[in-house]
C-alpha cells in the first residue's frame, strides 16, 4: 500500500521543541497505526519569511510576481501534491502566532483563486490556557478559502501535557482524528459546503467579477464560477442555497449603489 503523504505547516517558533509540532507527532503516530503514512513538516520560522510587504501583486499579476515566490511557491507545490495538510498554531494572545498569520498573507492569492479542492486537512491549536477556539476557527476558514475541506480539529493545553490522566485523553481524541483524516483522504470525496462557505464564495464571486480584466476575473471566467452557486458540483442544502443566493444579490445590489455597511 502506498503511503499517504501528508504536509503539516507548524507556526510555533519553538519548532521541534514545540507543542504544536510533539503533539502533531503524536497524531502522526495514531495514522501511522491505521496505515502507512509520510509526514513532511514545514516549520515556518525556518522559510524566513520576511513580513508580506502587502504588493498584492500576487493577487493582481499572479502568485510568481511575489517578491518572495522562491520561498512560497515550492510551499504550495507540496500541498498540491499531498494527500492531506496539516496546520498548527499555538495560541499566542488569544490569535494565530504572527508567524503563522504571515504566512498566510503570503497565500493571500490563494482565497480569490482557490485550487486545492477535495485536499483533506486537519488543524490543531496549542495553549497553556485558553484561545483554541479562535485560533481553529481561524485555521480552519483559511484552509477552506484555498479549497480545502477540513475534516477535523484537535485543540490542547500545552499546561496539561505532562499530567497523565491528560496524556490519556489526548490518545483517545488523537485517535479520533487519525481515524476520521485517514478515512476521509481514502474515501476522496469532495466536502459539502456549509452556508459560510457559500457565502464566502458568493463574497469572492463578487469581487472577482467587478475585477474586470485581472487575474481573478479570467480565473473565475475560465471556471464558469460566475454562474456557478459554488466551486464544485456537489450537493449542497436547499435552504443554505437559497439564502446563499438571496444574500449574494443583496450584496452585489449594495456594492452596486455604494451601501455597504460602515462598520463599527
Ligand atoms: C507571545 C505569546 C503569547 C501567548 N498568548 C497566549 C494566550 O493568549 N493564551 C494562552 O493560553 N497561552 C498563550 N501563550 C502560551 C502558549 O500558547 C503556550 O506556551 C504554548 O504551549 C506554545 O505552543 P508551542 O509549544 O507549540 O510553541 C502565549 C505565549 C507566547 C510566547
Amino acid at each position: 500500500m502506498q503511503p499517504l503523504n501528508i504536509l503539516v505547516l507548524v507556526g510555533s517558533p519553538r519548532n521541534e521543541e514545540s507543542w504544536t509540532y510533539k503533539s502533531i507527532r503524536i497524531l502522526e503516530e495514531k495514522m501511522q497505526a491505521i496505515q502507512p503514512v509520510e509526514f513532511e513538516y514545514i516549520f515556518v520560522q525556518k522559510l524566513h519569511l520576511p513580513f508580506c510587504d502587502g504588493c498584492l501583486k500576487c493577487v493582481n499579476v499572479g502568485e510568481s510576481a511575489c517578491p518572495d515566490y522562491a520561498k512560497v511557491g515550492p510551499i504550495a507545490d507540496k500541498i498540491n501534491k499531498a494527500d492531506g495538510i496539516i496546520l498548527g498554531s499555538p495560541v499566542h494572545t488569544f490569535n494565530v502566532t504572527g508567524l503563522m498569520k504571515n504566512f498566510f498573507e503570503y497565500f493571500m492569492y490563494k482565497r480569490n483563486r482557490p485550487t486545492f479542492f477535495g485536499k483533506k486537512a486537519v488543524v490543531t491549536s496549542i495553549a497553556s490556557g485558553g484561545g483554541h477556539t479562535v485560533v481553529m476557527d481561524f485555521l480552519e476558514q483559511t484552509a477552506n478559502a484555498w479549497g480545502c475541506d477540513v475534516v477535523s480539529r484537535m485543540g490542547i493545553s500545552s499546561s496539561q501535557m505532562l499530567k497523565e490522566s491528560y496524556l490519556k485523553r489526548v490518545d483517545v481524541v488523537a485517535e479520533e482524528v487519525a481515524d476520521t483524516f485517514v478515512s476521509e483522504i481514502n474515501e476522496g470525496k469532495l466536502g459539502s459546503p456549509k452556508f459560510r462557505h457559500l457565502i464566502n464564495f458568493r463574497a469572492m464571486q463578487n469581487m472577482a467579477y467587478r475585477q474586470k480584466n485581472s487575474i481573478n476575473h479570467k480565473f473565475w471566467e475560465d471556471r464558469g464560477w460566475f454562474d456557478a452557486e459554488y466551486y464544485n458540483k456537489v450537493p449542497i442544502n436547499i435552504f443554505a442555497r437559497v439564502m446563499a443566493g438571496y444574500i449574494a444579490g443583496k450584496m452585489r445590489k449594495s456594492t452596486r449603489k455604494g451601501n455597504q455597511n460602515l462598520f463599527r
